[in-house]
């Protein structure tokens, strides 16, 4: 639906939610083999995002949970990338470290022993996956451009060019520079082969992915923790995926979630669900959508 526009369309995204949602959860149920009786609470997104799409989601969930007299609780989607880690170790317990690099974020994070999630880094400007998708684009390649390049970058030569890694003060990222650097690159250029496409795709990868673990290893200094989780969209990246083993996973214990867990989904809000209700039962509804909401 969004491909047409080169990235996602607010009001096409808000309609497409109203006109799937009450299949998608039927069709959920179905597959799941669950019955309305067998469901003891509703969870639901309640940012950040856009609002059009929350509002449609925590309207729904609460009209459910009034419906069928079900407690319900909102909570935090990126909060929910963090938390995603407990469905492949539901042992996992703070303190940890986190990463979660989305379309709209790229944050580390402290969750901690009391079971608060502390931002202690932030992008300055472009989230990971921004960059991935504007590259891509510059790369005239189609989006989403995370999985594009991605892909392209499979065959292509990571030490071709040697991009600038981005850098921002303290634990903070910065993408744009690195995202100008490609424009310069293709634009000095008379014609790209695919082969320099691919070179150049691998090499902005590279670049990306090395300030990604390089912010990673400078939080681990600073605040050592067990365990550390990657989160997001971007943390479906193989290249990403691969350099984070090699370079955090000797020393540390490292959970990054399988690559349907990463991307954008609900099993995910059922597991920060989980934890949230622990900490602090239901939602008192009526509740709004929050589209600036942080970790909690
Ligand atoms: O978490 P997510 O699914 O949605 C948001 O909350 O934003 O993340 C989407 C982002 C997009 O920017 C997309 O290009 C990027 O994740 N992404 C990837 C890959 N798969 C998705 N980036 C790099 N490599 C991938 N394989
Ligand atoms: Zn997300």
């Amino acid at each position: 639906m969004h491909a047409p526009y080169g990235g996602v369309v607010p009001e096409i995204a808000a309609r497409a939610h109203l006109q799937t949602l009450v299949p998608v959860i039927e069709r959920a149920l179905e597959n799941a083999s669950t019955r309305w009786e067998q469901v003891d609470g509703i969870a639901v997104t309640r940012g950040p995002g856009l609002v059009g799409c929350l509002l449609v989601g925590v309207n729904l969930a609460q009209a459910i949970a009034w419906a069928r007299k079900l407690p319900v609780i909102g909570v935090s989607h990126l909060a929910a990338h963090v938390f995603a880690a407990q469905l492949e170790e539901p042992e996992l317990r703070p303190p940890v470290l986190g990463l979660v690099v989305s379309g709209g974020h790229s944050d580390l994070i402290r969750w901690q022993a009391d079971g608060g999630i502390t931002v202690i880094g932030r992008t300055r400007d472009d989230a990971a996956g921004e960059a991935f998708d504007k590259g891509a684009r510059i790369l005239g390649l189609p989006f989403p451009g995370g999985p594009a390049i991605d892909s392209l970058a499979a065959k292509g030569d990571p030490r071709a060019v040697r991009f600038p890694r981005p850098r921002a003060p303290g634990l903070d990222f910065s993408f744009s520079g690195v995202k100008t650097a490609l424009l310069y690159e293709v634009r000095k250029r008379k014609s790209i082969s695919d082969q320099a496409r691919a070179d150049l795709a691998a090499s902005y990868q590279e670049a990306i992915v090395d300030a990604l673990l390089q912010r990673v290893e400078a939080a681990q200094a600073e605040y050592p923790a067990p365990t550390i989780v990657l989160g997001g969209g971007v943390a479906r990246n193989r290249r990403l995926r691969e350099a984070a083993q090699a370079r955090l996973g000797q020393r540390t214990h490292l959970v990054i979630p399988a690559p349907e867990l990463c991307t954008d989904n609900a099993a995910m809000i059922g597991a920060a669900a989980l934890v949230e209700w622990e900490r602090r039962g239901p939602d008192p509804a009526p509740f709004d959508a929050d589209p600036s909401l942080s970790f909690s």
